[in-house]
């Protein structure tokens, strides 16, 4: 099988969480130009407690109740078709288990700089501590670092980039990325079900495939919160991603809708769903891939951790015959999976740019 993101690497820049230190301390640094990146005027970004704005929530309690479960399923398939983004209440991942992830994943961004670097990334790899899509000296960063690894199957898992500390951290992932991806392929089934087509498949386009996980280290910025962006916007080039955010006071994350900015206010226990590419291309463009972004607070760190389901990478992705409506056409091309991913992960995020390219019109 290959695997997500290996053989692709980004270009070295600084640790965002030291620099942050040096930009928020008394005698201030300035924010070097190549966070800068936006202008705040520029876009509209709707009121945080307009909730008449606010991304649907999905009850998956509902969702397998018998009594409810035709409605909630329509619920669903409506929420990914308009929004690509939803809530996820009531779905059943022990409380224990995210809370030992949370612990330790705060716990490893905790460490000195020299101890995190023990996982730091290598030429030409993803994996590991550091920062994804920079591809040119000049263009913008994002004012954040990461630690990205494959998680899922276990045989997939490349140790060098584990951390060792916290010492429970490797567990911790285990168990929590194996109940999550159950959760996952349930909701697949669901979503499924929610336009009509056989539960069973598109579960079967990613159950068993790689699992990645991202865990974001967004550092405060007292000078600049609304010039620096902590994540460009982009969509997510896999199925479907769950993401879990530390911090619910802290407002992060924004979901682009008709041309504005949607602030999402994480639910406390609740999951973050949200559609990518390649299940856009497997629905038909029955679920779609929405534009989102990360920004960030002048004086709060916030940490959040998304786990990316991914196709089959070996198989030619396009529309499933089954999830192209009757008298509908199909929209996307297909392609192989490799070079979709290679295309995504060797340019800078931009939007919803790539995906657009594999629409027939
Ligand atoms: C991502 C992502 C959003 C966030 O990691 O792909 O969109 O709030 N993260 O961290
Ligand atoms: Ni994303």
């Amino acid at each position: 099988m290959a695997d997500a993101a290996r053989g692709m690497g980004s270009l070295p820049v600084a640790n965002v969480q030291a620099l942050a230190e040096t930009c928020n301390n008394g005698v201030a640094e300035p924010v070097p130009r190549r966070y800068l990146s936006k202008d705040p005027s520029a876009e509209e970004v709707v009121a945080a407690d307009d909730s008449s704005h606010a991304i649907p929530v999905i009850d998956f309690r509902k969702l397998l109740d018998p009594e409810s479960s035709e409605e909630e399923c329509a619920r669903l398939g409506s929420a990914c078709h308009r929004w690509g983004f939803f809530q996820l209440i009531n779905h059943g991942v022990p409380d224990e288990v995210i809370a030992n992830l949370m612990k330790d994943v705060v716990g490893f961004f905790k460490q000195p700089l020299e101890a995190k670097k023990e996982c730091a990334q290598q030429a030409d790899s993803l994996e590991g501590y550091g920062q994804a899509f920079v591809v040119s000296e000049d263009q913008k960063l994002d004012w954040a670092d990461m630690l990205y690894l494959i998680v899922q199957p276990r045989e997939s898992r490349d140790m060098r980039f584990w951390p060792t500390r916290p010492a429970s951290f490797r567990d911790s992932v285990d168990s929590y990325s194996l109940e999550a991806s159950k959760l996952a392929y349930h909701l697949l089934e669901f979503m499924a079900k929610g336009v009509g087509a056989d539960p069973a498949s598109l579960r079967g386009v990613f159950q068993g495939q790689v699992r990645g996980m991202r865990a974001n280290y967004y550092p405060p910025c007292r000078q600049a919160a609304d010039r620096v962006l902590g994540l460009s916007p982009h969509t997510d080039p896999n199925g479907l991603t769950l993401l879990l955010q530390m911090n619910h006071d802290v407002q992060g994350l924004q979901v682009s809708k008709d041309g504005r900015w949607f602030p999402v206010q994480a639910l406390d226990g609740a999951f973050v769903v949200n559609v990518g590419d390649a299940l856009e291309i497997v629905s038909n463009g029955a679920f779609k891939s929405v534009e989102h972004r990360a920004v960030i607070h002048p004086t709060k760190e916030r940490i959040s951790v998304a786990l990316f389901h991914f196709p089959d990478q070996d198989r030619m992705l396009g529309p499933l015959p089954e999830l192209v409506k009757k008298g509908d056409r199909v929209r996307y091309g297909t392609t192989s999976y490799q070079d979709f991913l290679k295309q995504y992960f060797t340019a800078k995020l931009d939007g919803r740019k790539l995906i657009e390219s594999f629409k027939l019109e």
